[in-house]
């Protein structure tokens, strides 16, 4: 991805061709491939680096948003994550301004997604790209999805959906083909709708960011992704806005059922850094147990400096030698409670 600067002065000092490109997606590797299994970011496409752990940015909007995204990017969050219907791509496009303003800062990951009103058509699709990269001041963008699959105004159980959605897929494709995408993606699709573009796409989708978190596991959707080479990004891994995973009573009776585990470690975790590790490790049916290797990637949104720190230390975490990280993830995997917070897209044809 390159950026498009706002004068000449700060173009100077940006790094905005193709070369630099890929200089700065090797630098991410180099950064952050802690080991082969790409510890730090997933490989979503033949040489673009996902960042494991991205800013959410739904429900910000001006100067709160720009500010937030600026305080993520000091926390050392590499991956924004917005999209068309956030209404706050411009107030990020400010904010990544002002970060590239020092020398030797690195441009983050940035993924967005095309609204359901921007999907009617192929041209529709096309336009919408050219108006995110406008925004945001990208003359590239690392990633965007299809936010829905379907189509504003329109029935969800309606058949034109599927029209639209091809063509609306057809349109990503065609911005990927010319340069202005790096990697593709669909968001909130379900199995059968990952069917159905598998059958017509020519380029397959890199990610899925869809809902998952201990009450919604969605493991077999998941399953669907990872054998077919599809990386599932997590939205809301604390149940969205208020994040009720995180309610008091809730997480003590989840710390009551591991007190019994006693580790040097169990200290170092705060709750929110046990669900960001169940979202981090948990997959498909086939990933469960015990295991301690990446999957995919979580967008988390917080407010204050304190908790996007806490969130994004996560990283800093050993998921390998811990007995009360090992406890504590098979209590939030005994959950019987299954609760979807966010939109659900079932009901679109
Ligand atoms: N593709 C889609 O359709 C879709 C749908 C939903 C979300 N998303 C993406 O996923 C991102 C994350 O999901 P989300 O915003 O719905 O919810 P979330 O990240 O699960 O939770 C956000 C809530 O958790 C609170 N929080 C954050 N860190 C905390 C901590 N350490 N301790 C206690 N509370 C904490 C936040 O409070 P404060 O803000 O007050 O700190 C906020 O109320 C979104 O921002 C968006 O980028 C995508």
């Amino acid at each position: 991805m390159s950026f498009m600067s706002s004068s000449k002065e700060e173009k100077n000092t940006h790094r905005d061709d193709d070369d630099d490109d890929d200089h700065r997606q090797r630098e991410r590797r180099r950064r952050h491939q802690r080991d082969d299994d790409g510890v730090f970011v997933k490989e979503i496409a033949p040489n673009v680096f996902m960042p494991r752990v991205a800013f959410g940015t739904y429900k910000l909007k001006g100067e709160g948003c720009s500010t937030a995204v600026a305080r993520a990017l000091e926390c050392g969050y590499e991956h924004i994550d917005t999209a068309s219907i956030y209404k706050n791509e411009t107030d990020i496009g400010d904010a990544l301004n002002e970060w590239m303003k020092t020398g030797e800062r690195k441009m983050p990951f940035v993924a967005s997604k095309i609204a359901p009103a921007e999907m009617h058509s192929q041209l529709l699709v096309e336009q919408a790209v050219s108006k995110i990269l406008g925004r945001l001041r990208l003359r590239t963008i690392d990633l965007i999805m299809l936010h829905w699959p379907g189509v504003s105004k329109v029935s969800p159980d309606s058949e034109i959906h599927k029209e639209k959605r091809k063509n609306a897929y057809r349109g990503l494709e065609k911005c990927l083909k010319e340069g202005k995408i790096r990697a593709i993606g669909v968001s909130n699709y379900h199995v059968r709708h990952l069917e159905e573009l598998l059958t017509y796409c020519e380029i397959p989708p890199s990610v899925n960011q869809i809902e998952a978190h201990p009450m919604w596991p969605q493991e077999e959707l998941i399953d669907f992704c990872e054998n077919k080479g599809i990386t599932v990004v997590k939205y809301s891994p604390f149940g969205g806005g208020g994040a009720p995973l995180l309610d008091d009573e809730f997480v003590s009776s989840q710390e009551r059922e591991v007190a019994d585990v006693t580790d040097d470690d169990e200290q170092a975790w705060k709750p929110s850094q046990i669900l960001l590790a169940w979202s981090l490790l948990r997959g498909g049916r086939k990933n469960r147990d015990n295991n301690t290797t990446l999957c995919g990637a979580v967008v988390v949104k917080a407010s204050s400096k304190e908790r996007m720190l806490e969130n994004y230390k996560v990283l800093e975490k050993d998921f390998s030698n811990s007995k009360y990280l090992s406890r504590a993830l098979k209590v939030w995997d005994s959950v019987k409670t299954r609760k979807k917070f966010a939109w659900d897209s079932d009901c679109v044809t």
